[in-house]
């Protein structure tokens, strides 16, 4: 009888992110290329009288049924038809930015459906687990798959890039304080309905830049339609974009709907640099050093 399961989840960026116009049931249609890097949360399940969320060390962030891994768990019992499945309560040692822009809420929610799932032995798929996965969030289908892949659809349909196996480095720029998803995607239809506010376009060119692996390749590639409306919420990151180029970065990019900014470097070496000098300049609160791509959700430990 397995007592408690454990998943370690990948914290993602978004190496291009194309945002259509906003849709009758209040999502954007998008095209992005995801990344799964090597910053982890890990969510453990332990079977209890009620379903409970704890995040130690984050007061931050809600553990009540607000929590998207409260959500999955409820979401997985009700589904589960001959009683295999319990109350459980759900332990997350968080290291992915909250409210970052990396999907660190929709990680969990991953985790928490791979461990039940494990945990009651349910055995569903992979495939049966992403169309839980998906309405729980846009972000979180991915955050089960990992690796590098194209989201479309809200986000939520995921094709894996499979021609994408080289290893990039990647620093990460924390800002002081979240950004809330709907509130950007609301500010870049407010900045597109004051006037024309460029666009991305086509994902091609990225696709191919991971192709060739350089990252001086993938560098001149990558792009966010969220970027204005992030800058425009939060100005402090233009600095944060400028000081990261200053330093060595090849490219920086805002991650999703921010307010991380995530720098490309050309190697393991220059990332450690490049984060090094950032973390000695007034630019963001912490920096992290990450590669990807990494796997997605997967179980660690059961005991
Ligand atoms: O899917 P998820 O719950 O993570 O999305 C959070 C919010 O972000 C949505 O309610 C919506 O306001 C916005 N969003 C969007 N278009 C998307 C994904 C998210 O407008 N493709």
């Amino acid at each position: 009888m397995t007592r408690s399961v454990t998943v370690r989840v990948p914290a993602k960026i978004n190496l291009h992110l194309s945002v259509g116009d906003l849709r009758p049931d209040g999502y954007h249609d998008l095209v992005t290329v995801y990344q799964a890097l090597d910053l982890y949360d890990e969510v453990t399940v332990t079977p209890a009288a009620e379903i409970s969320v704890r995040t130690p060390g984050y007061p931050e962030v809600p553990t009540t049924t607000k929590n998207l891994a409260w959500k999955a768990a409820l979401q997985l019992l009700k589904l589960t038809e001959s009683g295999e499945g319990c109350p459980v309560a759900i332990e997350i040692d968080k290291q992915i930015p909250v409210a970052g822009g990396m999907a660190g809420g929709s990680a969990d929610a991953a985790a928490t459906l791979l461990a039940c799932n494990t945990l009651w032995g349910l055995d569903l798929s992979r495939s049966r687990l992403a169309e839980i996965a998906e309405q729980l969030g846009s972000d979180v289908p991915f955050a089960l798959a990992g690796g590098t892949a194209v989201g479309t659809g809200r986000g939520e349909k995921v094709a894996p890039v499979l021609l994408a196996r080289h290893q990039f480095h990647w620093v990460l720029a924390l800002a002081d304080g979240g950004l809330s998803t709907p509130k950007v995607f609301a500010e870049l239809d407010r900045l597109r309905a004051a006037g024309p506010v460029p666009r991305v376009g086509g994902v091609d060119e990225v696709l191919t830049a991971l192709a060739t692996g350089t990252p001086e390749a993938l560098a001149a590639t990558l792009g966010n339609d969220l970027q204005a409306a992030a800058i425009s919420l939060n100005p402090a990151l233009r600095r944060t974009l400028n000081a990261a180029m200053q330093e060595g970065g090849l490219a920086g990019i805002v991650s999703g709907s921010g307010p991380t900014i995530a720098i490309l470097c050309a190697d393991a070496e220059s990332a450690a640099d490049v984060a090094a000098n950032l973390a000695g300049r007034d630019v963001c609160r912490s920096v992290r050093v990450a590669s990807g791509p990494v796997p997605g959700a997967k179980v660690v430990d059961r005991t």
